[in-house]
């Protein structure tokens, strides 16, 4: 299962939209279900009774927090343990083997969170940033129709700002490009993380991009080497076509709804800018020979690095 994004912890949906009844969702071309448990936490099944593959998100959610098949009542808890079979001695057909596959889920800042795995899973590695009660963030996301490994390597990407972000924020980069400027990238990476500081020499240093293995880009804003602001983007794949753009904007302290608004809004409108570009290029990063690359691609060409050794792709070119 989750082939194209295994042995990984993403969010997945935004915790609140899980209410009474379960919900389906897609993640890496498996079809799941998320319901609330009977301990009052996420559970996420995959969306396939064990009986007869009817679609477990079609049933509902028992007063127990037990989800129950549509189709015969057949009865699961959080971990996927089949708890009743309507019409059966329980002892005759021995529940053990009748479970739904499950997978270990958590909600941290804001969202559900899925381990696309087998076994113990990994404990979940978050900034500190995403560490803060649910309310002091503000949430939003949107599909588009394009591979995440596209959208990752969009958000690593200084070089694109004065074109695609000519309206918005990209004007940062103007007086640079009008120059004629020879970039030079300041970059600190490991094989898990990628931290990329602005090249451009009339914006302060203190604005920076970091990627955090797989699927994570922190939009980062210092002031003296202290945090000022941080917006945490999530590239989530739901199949090899769609991704679910996730950001969690985390607000400034004694913000009121409207300058919340307000910053919501100014955070989503760059994304409006890079969607259409992004959805132009052809599915997933290719391998290194199909596009040309120069000094300025390092950035990204660290995460494809990354990317095509952990999905054996190919030995990448860096
Ligand atoms: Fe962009």
């Amino acid at each position: 299962m989750f082939e194209m994004f295994p042995d990984f912890w993403t969010p997945v949906l935004p915790a609140r939209e899980v209410g009474e009844k379960p919900v389906p969702v897609e993640l890496a071309g498996e079809r799941l279900v998320l319901f609330r448990n009977q301990s009052g936490d996420i559970s996420a099944l995959s969306d396939r009774c064990p009986h007869r593959s009817a679609a477990l998100s079609l049933g509902r959610v028992t007063e127990e927090g037990c989800l129950e098949c549509p189709y015969h009542g057949w009865r699961f808890d959080g971990g996927g343990n089949c708890t009743h079979v309507p019409f059966n001695d329980a002892k005759a057909v021995n529940l053990s083997r009748l479970s739904a596959a499950g997978f270990p889920a958590r909600i941290l800042a804001g969202f559900v969170w899925v381990f696309t795995g087998k076994g113990e899973p990994p404990e979940l590695q978050i900034p500190d940033s995403l560490r803060f009660p649910e309310a002091k963030y503000c949430i939003h996301q949107e599909i588009w129709n394009t591979h995440w490994s596209r959208v990752i390597e969009a958000n690593l990407d200084f070089v694109h700002l004065p074109f695609v972000h000519r309206n918005s924020f990209g004007n940062i980069a103007q007086a640079s490009l009008e120059s004629g400027d020879i970039l030079d990238f300041k970059i600190e990476h490991t094989e898990e993380r990628i931290e990329v500081f602005t090249p451009y020499p009339n914006v302060p240093p203190s604005f920076a991009l970091e990627w955090r293995q797989p699927n994570q880009v922190v939009v980062k804003f210092d002031d003296m080497g202290l945090p000022v602001r941080r917006e945490h983007f999530f590239a989530i794949p739901i199949n090899e076509r769609q991704t679910r753009c996730a950001m969690i904007l985390q607000m400034a302290e004694g913000m009121d709804a409207q300058a919340q608004e307000f910053a919501a809004q100014e955070f989503i409108k760059p994304l409006v800018e890079d969607r259409v570009v992004i959805e132009s290029q052809s599915g997933e990063i290719p391998a290194m020979s199909e596009e040309c690359h120069v000094t300025t691609d390092k950035p990204t060409l660290l995460f494809r690095r990354w990317y095509h050794r952990r999905f054996s792709r190919q030995t990448a070119l860096v």
